[in-house]
């Protein structure tokens, strides 16, 4: 049995919900004036598809994905798959030239996606090379388009370009909104269409768009979860359960482990220490355990770990950032001992994200390697 129809590489025939999106882009290449997208959404919401889907329609238009962290290593990728070998005094804007050049098509369309992986070349490389590669494109066509596919809110744009950047594409927004319950429920009908003999509960199918509509609606994940849940050829609401488990605890983990080393391990022990005091609370808000506590905790798991512990300050700005990404909450409060009420104040701390979310991932971590 072929799940194909359930991978990300597979292309639908006709695309449903974004056919809105893929229409404001074929209208646009239309006009004698075309403009430039600023395309963007959050992760999984078919940007990258749609525009794929536009390349198999329209001639001369072509994708450029920024592969690594440096724009010109992506257009170096880019130029080999299009058979260029780039030289290696070449600019990078000379070599998309040649690309585009190569497609002899009067009016070029060049989507540049996944923006957002070329982190801190972003605002230097990238920007100085946008500008650039519009003056050359205005130079050799008449009429061409550049849109940039981005998780980054429109309004956050001028942020992570430069004004010349900024004023000379004057891009316009095309915003991917979040899949709807229903909505995802669709596009897995829509696969689920090619693939025979398989049992599926309607259910099991709503169950899994309500629960990734209401994480924000990411079709790649929901793929996932079908994939993982299709056991023995059946997809029922149990087997979407453990499937969700599982990637819930994926999930979280890959949280913890996006944080620095030390961070996460206070993150640990306050979780640990809060597990302790859980007894009479078992839900949010949880009772808050003391910053001292939380310290010992954590110079008792580097020594047990042998990893030579931060310094006090250090420790305390792990905490801040831990506050700052709302994983906690800190306040001062009095201290209070076991056999008397002091005037002494300290420093208070109480986790604000759901224990039953980060007691496996943190047994699930290898915290013998640091990261
Ligand atoms: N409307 C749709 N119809 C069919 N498949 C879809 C649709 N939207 C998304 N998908 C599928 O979901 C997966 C993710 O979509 P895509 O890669 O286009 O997301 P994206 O918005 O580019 O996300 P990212 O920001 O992570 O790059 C792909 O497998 C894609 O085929
Ligand atoms: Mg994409």
């Amino acid at each position: 049995m072929s799940f194909f129809p359930l991978t990300d590489k597979w292309i639908p025939n006709e695309l449903l919900v974004r056919d809105q999106q893929l229409n404001v882009l074929l209208e646009n290449q239309k006009k004698e004036f075309s403009a430039n997208y600023w395309i963007c959404g959050d992760k999984g919401l078919g940007k990258t598809l749609t525009a794929k889907l536009f390349t198999c329609i329209v001639d001369g238009s072509l994708i450029l994905n920024c592969t690594s962290q440096s724009f010109k290593d992506s257009v170096k990728t880019f130029a080999l798959t299009h058979g260029i070998v780039p030289k290696t005094t070449e600019s990078a804007v000379t070599t998309i030239m040649q690309i585009i050049n190569k497609t002899q098509c009067k009016k070029p369309i060049l989507f540049i996606d996944d923006v957002d992986k070329l982190k801190e070349y972003f605002k230097r490389d990238f920007t100085v090379y946008l500008h650039d590669l519009y003056d050359r494109m205005l130079d050799s066509y008449d009429a061409f388009s550049i849109h940039i596919i981005t998780t980054l809110p429109f309004n956050q744009m001028e942020k992570h370009l430069s004004p010349p950047a900024v004023s000379r594409l004057r891009f316009k927004p095309l915003t991917f909104p979040r899949y709807s319950k229903d909505e995802i429920l669709a596009l897995l009908k829509q696969r689920l269409d090619y693939i025979n003999s398989v049992q599926i509960q309607e259910d099991a199918l709503k169950l899994i768009g309500d629960k990734i509509s209401r994480i924000g609606g990411d079709f790649r994940k929901a793929l996932e979860i079908t994939r993982n849940a299709l056991i023995d050829n059946k997809l029922t609401t149990e087997t979407v359960e453990n499937a969700w488990k599982t990637e819930k605890e994926t999930f979280w983990k890959n949280q913890m482990l996006e944080l620095p080393y030390h961070e996460a391990l206070i993150l640990a022990c306050i979780i640990q220490e809060t597990l302790t005091l859980k007894d009479n609370v078992t839900k949010p808000p949880y009772l808050p355990v003391s910053w001292k506590q939380v310290k010992n905790s954590y110079i008792k798991h580097c020594q047990m770990l042998a990893i030579p512990p931060h310094r006090e300050k250090m420790q305390y700005y792990w905490l801040e950032q831990l506050w700052l990404q709302r994983w906690i909450d800190k306040f001062t409060l009095s201290t209070k001992h076991e056999w008397n009420y002091t005037h002494e104040r300290g420093l208070f701390i109480r986790l604000l994200e759901k224990l039953e979310n980060l007691v496996e991932p943190i047994k699930a971590i290898d915290w013998t390697k640091t990261w």
